[in-house]
């Protein structure tokens, strides 16, 4: 059994626990800081992590009011991050319901030359009407049509970076011919239902062929279209029995694809608060939670609920019978579902939500030492819920340090992670082929929507 894991490093302002900002270790003037995050990002190549991931959301609410928010736009930052870093792979958001194809292939596109080949890309359908409003729209469009979009939109992507083959580029001084346009170069002519896109792109094929895809969507069509596509997977899955059912369920669905399941890694969330014992793990913890805002969870929770839970009281029961229906829900189904079976099964209160997804949002926490979060870890790979993890910590950069001293040593003692990067490229530390061109691949897969 492969029991090696892929670890990325979420890296999210302070810290994934909402209080962190407050925190007397953490640093939110620095927010804006490239240095800030180019320490962070050396630290986890120092650890040997897989890559790190930079989320992303376009709008900003009033909850920036008790919560920190503001982070630099992920492409820029990890621009710069390419220049701070040598090998570590370098992941971010863009959405696929408010930006245009062909802008977005170039970025990655681009992000990839200049991290000679480190580049992934998250694409997500975003959510709420607030970010609608920042694009002209009314409203936030409705969860199918969202994914419709997002599956057109890789083809086009896809076909954009196709559009140049490996040795397109000749520069043959002598001739006078940069590039071989006539033979190597072709427009991709794309005429769908969301978009229309002539090409070819404006930049030659990048070293990995195409970036990492990435997705973070557990919906039924997230995972559908997760299983068509996808090489990576981020997921919030609280329990190692969730974490199991989830990775059966989007393996299994990769057979009508014609993909083999080690084509795609899943990396649940997996938030660690670690302490020399485990008692001074829970002190970190609690001190953390006495930090919290309830102000900001309360519209945190409302936000994902989808139901004003400002008009109720705090440590009331939940009031689940005014929520939308599951098939009503607009935004993140997932998580909607998810917060739903837990107030269930723990009879929680609005305030007791709150403090149960302070610290990762429903991601899976662990409190304690780090043998302790070792042999969580170890278990999850061994029992087939992960390929590796979304490591969120609680605050950086201390709960950080913390995972790369003690946990990622303990790990590689026991020979579940890498001690040195043994490729270059970010398709090479997760194992994932490198595209071949479609002029190179056998002739019915090379035919298809690509070329139209
Ligand atoms: C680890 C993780 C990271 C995510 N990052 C982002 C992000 O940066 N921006 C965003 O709009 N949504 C983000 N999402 C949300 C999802 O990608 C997705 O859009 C949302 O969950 C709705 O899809 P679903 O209903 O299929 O779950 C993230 C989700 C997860 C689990």
């Amino acid at each position: 059994m492969n029991k090696h894991m892929h670890l990325n490093l979420f890296m999210l302002n302070t810290g994934h626990h909402e209080a962190s900002w407050r925190h007397p270790d953490t640093t939110p003037e620095r927010l804006t800081d490239i240095h800030y995050y180019a320490g962070l990002a050396q630290m986890a190549e120092r650890a040997k992590m897989d890559s790190l991931f930079i989320a992303d959301a376009l709008v900003l609410t009033p909850a920036v009011k008790y919560k920190i928010l503001g982070t630099p736009e992920p492409l820029t930052l990890l621009s710069a991050l390419a220049m701070a870093t040598e090998r570590i792979g370098l992941i971010g958001t863009v959405s696929t319901t408010y930006s245009e194809p062909f802008n977005v292939a170039r970025m990655f596109a681009s992000l990839d030359h200049i991290s000679r080949g480190r580049a992934g890309w998250n694409s997500v359908t975003s959510v709420g009407d607030a970010t609608a409003a920042n694009f002209g729209l009314e409203e936030h469009p409705e969860h199918g049509s969202r994914y419709g979009r997002a599956r057109e939109y890789l083809e086009v992507l896809k076909g954009l970076w196709d559009g140049w083959e490996d040795d397109a580029i000749v520069a043959d001084k002598q001739a006078g011919i940069y590039a071989d346009y006539d033979n190597k170069i072709r427009p991709l002519r794309h005429r769908g239902e969301h978009f229309s896109v002539h090409g070819p792109l404006n930049i030659g094929r990048s070293p990995q062929g195409y970036p990492v895809l990435v997705q973070a969507g557990s919906s039924d069509a997230g995972m559908e279209l997760a299983a068509e596509t996808a090489e990576v997977v981020f997921t919030a899955q609280n329990s190692l029995q969730q974490a199991t059912k989830f990775y059966a369920d989007l393996k299994g669905r990769m057979r009508k694809y014609g993909r083999s399941p080690g084509e795609l890694k899943v990396l649940p969330g997996f938030s660690p608060i670690i302490g020399a014992t485990a008692a001074e793990a829970r002190e970190k913890e609690a001190m953390l939670n006495e930090l919290v805002m309830p102000q900001f969870g309360l519209i945190r929770v409302s936000n994902t609920m989808e139901l004003d839970l400002s008009r109720y009281p705090l440590d009331g029961p939940f009031p689940l019978e005014d929520l939308p229906a599951a098939d009503q829900v607009k935004g993140t189904k997932a998580r909607h579902s998810m917060y739903v079976e837990m107030i269930r099964k723990e009879q929680l209160t609005i305030r007791q939500l709150i403090m149960r997804t302070a610290s990762a949002r429903g991601h899976f926490t662990i409190t304690g030492t780090a043998e302790q979060v070792a042999d969580e870890m170890e278990k999850w790979v061994v029992e087939c819920g992960a390929d590796g993890f979304n490591v969120m910590p609680p605050y950086f950069p201390a709960g950080f340090e913390s995972f790369v001293n003690e946990v990622v040593p303990e790990l590689q003692r026991r020979g579940l992670f890498r001690k040195e990067y043994e490729g270059s490229t970010l398709r090479e530390h997760y194992g994932l082929p490198r595209p071949a061109h479609p002029s190179a691949r056998q002739p019915e897969a090379a035919s298809g929507l690509l070329f139209r």
